[in-house]
């Protein structure tokens, strides 16, 4: 068999600047240990997010310009509605300026004090959005998506047992909806299969409860159905997007990621009333029904980048190159989340650094190592992420300590992906010597963005 090569080619090109050890050593210090706080100047390779860092098409650049920028009807919302309608099925299509503000305007209307939002994982802005209504998020991951190391095919399924058991318990009236993440990005870029999703839908169904989908990474998690779920080989990826979609009451989508866009989002629901009230919270907080907080040129890239996203040689490369990362990691034995997931790989900070505590934040020690060794930059999904502290003030760690390496769609060649396996392997090597972490600032909601740390060396 061939080797699976990048399925374009590149028309325009981006400078990467290159630092030394001394100066990353430097930078990192000034920057507090915190890879948010690295202006992206000084990185060598971005692994930092998938989110709004794709290489757009030629086509989608073209589209920019065909974008018509009419305040109300404009042609370019009607191209997005079309797409989105004809990916989802969903009756109303709003446009918000990223995802979160699609979950801000859902939750800001459906959330509120006593009620739940049950999902496989709740995304960090959506968790935050649910909470800040008023309302408690509540993850309900399958047994096979707790642990790290075992090889399973839907890692990111919902446990359709403890969903059962919770709403009879707190009863039907207090649950909001389940909203299940696909893929699902702070358990791993784990996929969850279609049997999952139907019989998510049947427990919806008996108790009248709304199921909604949080659509980021759509494509990602219908090729993996497609290559691992029975029945589904020979099914194109948009028709088994329209069968995953056929059982949710609306979703929330960041077009940031599986719609190759800079920026953008929607929100997609069935219900009238329901679309009636969000379009009307729109209009205050992102603009017209028409625009949703982005400008013509932006909808016209989104419809585009939905149809691309889609097809099947794009989505084998993609899923290809991440597993070609775990493949080279896996031949020296360098711990990390398995499988490999869709947009990321997550290493395993609690196994590639033992000697670390939770407390000493493992992952975030991880993230510096990487950085000093190779300008690499990716991010801790664990204790920092997630930590809470009980009431005596004692940090009560995160079930998992992963550090995300994402990587941007279509940016990076197999000779970048080929560095950042030689740098994590090199820091491997050398793991005994990293130390861990102490947080001398931070703030209560969302502190990884800006806390800052003290090296214990
Ligand atoms: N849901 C999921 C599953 C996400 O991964 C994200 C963003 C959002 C919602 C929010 O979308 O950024 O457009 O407001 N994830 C990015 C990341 C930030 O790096 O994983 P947004």
């Amino acid at each position: 068999m061939h080797t699976i090569i990048e399925p374009f080619k590149i028309k325009s090109v981006e400078p990467i600047y290159f630092t030394t050890r001394e100066e990353r050593i430097r930078i990192l210090e000034e920057a507090s240990y915190n890879p948010f706080l690295i202006k992206a100047r000084d990185v060598i390779i971005d692994l930092l997010t998938d989110s709004g860092t794709s290489a757009m098409s030629s086509d989608q650049w073209a589209g920019i310009m065909k974008g018509d920028e009419s305040y109300a009807g404009s042609s370019s919302f009607f191209r997005f509605e079309a797409e989105v309608r004809k990916i989802t099925g969903m009756k109303w299509v709003i446009p918000t300026h990223q995802g979160r503000a699609a979950e801000k305007i859902l939750f800001s209307i459906t959330g509120g004090k006593g009620k739940y939002v049950l999902s496989n994982t709740l995304f960090d802005t959506t968790r935050a959005n649910i909470e800040f209504s008023g309302a408690d998020g509540i993850d309900l991951i399958c047994e096979e998506g707790k642990q790290a190391s075992l090889i399973a095919p839907f890692k990111g399924n919902i446990n359709v047992a403890a969903l059962n058991q919770f709403i009879a318990d707190k009863g039907a009236s207090s649950i909001v909806m389940v909203m299940i993440t696909v893929t699902n990005n702070s358990g791993g870029g784990q996929p969850v299969s279609m049997e999952n999703i139907r019989a998510t839908r049947a427990v919806c169904d008996q108790y009248e409860i709304p199921l909604f989908i949080d659509a980021c990474r759509f494509a990602e998690n219908c090729f993996f159905i497609q290559q691992r779920e029975i029945g589904y080989r020979d099914k194109p990826i948009i028709d088994i997007a329209r069968e995953l979609f056929s059982y949710a009451d609306g979703c929330t989508m960041s077009a940031k990621k599986d719609a190759f866009a800079n920026i953008g989002g929607f929100l997609a629901l069935q219900n009238d009333q329901l679309a009636m009230e969000c379009r009307n919270l729109l209009i205050i907080t992102e603009g017209f029904p028409t625009y949703g907080g982005l400008a013509g040129r932006d909808l016209e890239a989104i419809a585009i980048g939905l149809e691309e996203v889609m097809q099947e040689d794009y989505l084998k490369y993609r899923i290809r190159s991440i597993e070609y990362i775990g493949e080279k990691l896996d031949s020296v034995g360098v711990p990390y989340l398995k499988p490999t997931g869709g947009h990321a790989v997550y290493l395993d900070a609690k196994a590639f650094l033992p000697h670390i505590p939770p407390h000493q934040y493992p992952g975030q020690a991880l993230c510096a190592a990487l950085y000093i060794e190779g300008g690499i930059r990716g991010v801790e999904i664990g204790s920092l992420m997630f930590g809470k502290y009980s009431p005596e003030g004692q940090l009560i760690p995160h079930q998992m300590e992963l550090v995300r390496l994402a990587v941007p769609r279509r940016v990076y060649t197999q000779s970048h992906i080929d560095y950042v396996a030689e740098v994590i392997i090199e820091v491997f090597r050398k793991r005994e010597s990293i130390r861990g972490l102490k947080i001398v600032y931070e703030t209560p909601y969302l502190r990884h963005f800006t806390a800052k740390f003290k090296s214990l060396a």
